[in-house]
């Protein structure tokens, strides 16, 4: 039997414990914590939880230090699998430009999907470990990944599969071969349609858990969206869309109409659209990486979502065009300065309501017994610390399993 591992000398222990079902409203400032708290855990998984456990001459006991200790980030959004970046398009911005008009001009997407589609899965995976760290070193455990850098059958399969070659993070796999009209299928869409759902989608199936399109009257509008989530759902995958980001073109209520898990980015849903997430119910994803870096100032409304009774999530949309960053901690920065988000509310969304959105509330984003320990020593005292100090790396020790897998020097 493995030994077991013992966690003491937390500030805090924050264990987000208690609830079985995502937080909504007043509950999303519930986090449950331990003051000076312990954990005690076997065979990777969590065995006790409190101001004390049993410990003997059997246990490895890790001192915090006083520090504080929480679930690993779970990232229910991002695009971890691309070549090159788009550090070009970042400039030309800076200069002026629009994210529409680059993308209109041939760069945007389309620049990572030739990019990406030239490189060898090798190359894809090399680049790909080297941002699975990023997220580790800033105390995320779990990430969703999307293909969508592909578009075409074999190339969106070599996304799928270089996702699932990612370690030690945890990964859930996204399929979104409707990401883009890829360069070929120009003043073809419904040619490119159709080989999303009738080739991408029975091959993409068994090898994701959940399918997305971009859903934008002028990418792929709510009739086509729907086509390709309705086929998607036929071959068993979960649903999560793009909504509202650009522009309002009725994404968040075609998310509830499907029952979708998610509806993502919703920058410019409405209040008709909030109640419609709320009634389906549908979970927001909350992106304000993606705000603050095409510098568009357009925060999605979180204050009424929470007020609506919506089980809200944050994640990074890390990506190489609008949200080029890993770090959780960020996006904690941003919800409380942008968002009017409370620390407590923010923990809550990039944890435990992150992991139900993924169909994962019962094995990670909280630390409670028979859950997986996936943990994170942040070096701090206070919890509201983390979004309090911005721009810099918190996480002191992450453990994937019960296994160490990033220390800080
Ligand atoms: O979530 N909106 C679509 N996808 C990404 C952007 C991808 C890119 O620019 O490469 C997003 O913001
Ligand atoms: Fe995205």
């Amino acid at each position: 039997m493995n030994r077991a591992l013992a966690i003491v000398g937390c500030s805090e222990l924050v264990t987000l414990a208690g609830r079985g079902r995502p937080r909504i409203g007043a509950e999303l400032r519930e986090l449950a914590i331990i003051p000076k708290g312990s954990m005690l855990i076997r065979d990777g998984r969590i065995a006790e939880v409190g101001p004390r456990v049993t410990i003997d001459r059997n246990t490895e006991v890790i001192d915090a230090g006083g520090r504080v200790v929480m679930p690993g980030f779970v990232d229910a959004h991002t695009h971890p699998v691309f070549a090159g970046n788009r550090a070009d398009e970042f400039e030309k911005r800076a200069e002026g430009a629009t994210y529409q008009e680059i993308a209109a001009a041939g760069g945007g997407i389309r620049s990572t999907v030739r990019k990406t589609r030239a490189a060898t899965e090798d190359q894809l995976l090399a680049a790909a470990d080297r941002y699975t760290d990023w997220f580790l070193r800033n105390g995320t455990t779990t990430i969703e990944a999307k293909s969508g850098y592909g578009l075409s059958l074999d190339d969106e399969l070599k996304l799928l599969r270089t996702i699932s070659k990612l370690g030690p993070i945890r990964t859930v796999p996204t399929f979104l071969g409707a990401h883009e009209v890829p360069d070929e299928y120009r003043g073809r869409r419904s040619e490119y349609l159709k080989l999303v759902i009738e080739e991408m989608l029975p091959r993409a199936a068994p090898i994701a858990k959940f399918c997305d399109v971009f859903c934008e009257p002028r990418v792929f509008p709510v009739e086509e969206a729907r086509q390709v989530l309705l086929a998607a759902r036929a071959h068993g995958l979960g649903l999560r869309m793009h909504a509202d980001q650009l522009e309002n073109g009725g994404g968040a209520s075609l998310a509830a109409e499907i029952g979708a898990a998610t509806a993502d980015h919703l920058e410019h849903t409405d209040a008709s659209g909030i109640a419609a997430l709320q009634k389906a119910p549908v979970q927001p994803v909350l992106l304000p990486g993606a705000v603050y870096a095409l510098g568009s100032r357009r925060y999605p409304d979180a204050r009424a979502m929470i007020a609506a009774g919506l089980a809200v999530v944050l994640a990074t949309d890390f990506n190489p065009g609008s949200s080029p960053t890993p770090s959780m901690p960020m996006i904690l920065s941003l919800a409380a300065t942008q968002m009017k988000m409370t620390p407590a509310e923010s923990i809550t969304a990039s944890t435990i309501n992150a992991a139900f959105s993924l169909g994962l509330g019962a094995e990670i984003g909280s630390l409670e017994p028979g859950k997986r320990a996936d943990f994170v020593i942040h070096d701090c005292v206070d919890h509201r610390e983390l979004a309090y100090f911005f721009g810099i790396e918190h996480a002191y020790a992450v453990y994937i399993g019960g296994v160490p897998v990033y220390a800080a020097k």
